[in-house]
């Protein structure tokens, strides 16, 4: 984070270190807030952003649904986001939108509170190691089901749903995993705690519904259309414990994870331990998306 000055916040370019919220905001007592995740890539015309305003519209979505008042257009949000690169002279970056509760009330009735804006870009790796992108990572279901559709609104970006991903990240870690993979309430496959997941058999492609109680992925999407486009086939289907251990294949998805191959679920190894064809291929149309080498997927990046 050390390589970006300037964040957005509520319509102003402010030093790093100016970007402050006061200790009472809503959102830090009670997780009352939305956020994106955004990359931006190196590309031949310069950094290029991934699904830009697919991302924002999710952001205004997120916000609805959870009643956090957002007073900026997807456009303005665009606009904002282009600015913070720019003005950082980042090559690539992570973006991190985040609409979140101010000050005006501690109460649970958030209504007298300001919303606070930021937007942030800074330049980031890979989320699960370059090792991990290259050989796979190591995976553990976890103990912490993902929470229901009927306690929180599981395919919104709320803040406080993290507290959930946050457990099933830390467990895994401490339990010796790279990243957990979260069952649903009903003991069905949901995802990762940041990550959605597809697992290969038969040399189809499956993945879970967004009714598993999933956050719809932009990454997701991106990759069920690359694939499906390259002519593999990719259903999505509720998938149970067992069919991970079965899973000739089997690899993450997301923002942060880009396409992450596992190479091995439970202790179990994943097919021969190594990321198989499809992964690969996922993998490769998704970089060589990302950085606009597929003119059929050029409408993806929003160059700066
Ligand atoms: C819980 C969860 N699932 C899935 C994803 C992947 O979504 P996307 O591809 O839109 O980044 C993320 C990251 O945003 C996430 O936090």
């Amino acid at each position: 984070m050390e390589n970006s000055q300037f964040i957005w916040m509520d319509g102003e370019l402010v030093a790093w270190e100016d970007a402050q919220v006061h200790a009472l905001s809503h959102g830090l007592h009670y997780g009352t807030g939305v956020f994106e995740g955004i990359r931006a890539y190196e590309t031949a015309n310069g950094p290029g952003v991934f699904r830009l305003t697919e991302h924002m519209e999710r952001l205004h979505r997120s916000a609805a649904a959870y009643g956090i008042p957002l007073e900026w257009s997807v456009g303005q949000l665009v606009n904002a986001t282009r600015e913070v690169v720019k003005v950082n002279s980042l090559p690539s970056a992570y973006i991190r939108p985040l609409v979140t509760l101010g000050t005006g009330s501690l109460s649970l009735d958030p209504r007298a509170c300001s919303t606070v804006t930021v937007i942030a870009a800074w330049q980031w790796g890979a989320y699960l190691g370059d090792e991990g992108v290259k050989n796979g990572i190591s995976v553990g279901v976890s103990s912490w089901r993902r929470f229901s559709e009927s306690t929180l609104i599981a395919n919104a970006k709320g803040t406080g749903g993290y507290l959930n991903s946050v457990q099933a990240k830390l467990e895994a870690l401490r339990a010796g995993f790279d990243e957990a993979i979260m069952l649903n309430t009903d003991g069905l496959v949901a995802e990762g705690s940041g990550e959605n997941l597809f697992l290969v058999r038969d040399g189809g492609v499956l993945t879970p519904p967004v009714t598993a109680g999933i956050l719809d992925g932009i990454t997701r999407r991106s990759v069920m259309q690359l694939l499906r486009d390259d002519g593999i086939e990719v259903s999505e289907v509720s998938l149970s414990r067992s069919d991970l251990y079965y899973a000739d294949e089997m690899f993450f998805t997301g923002t942060a994870a880009e396409v992450t191959p596992i190479r091995s679920i439970d202790h179990r190894r994943v097919g021969n331990g190594h990321p198989g064809p499809i992964t690969l291929r996922a993998q490769d149309l998704f970089r060589q998306a990302v950085t606009g080498k597929l003119e059929a997927y050029q409408n993806w990046l929003d160059f700066v």
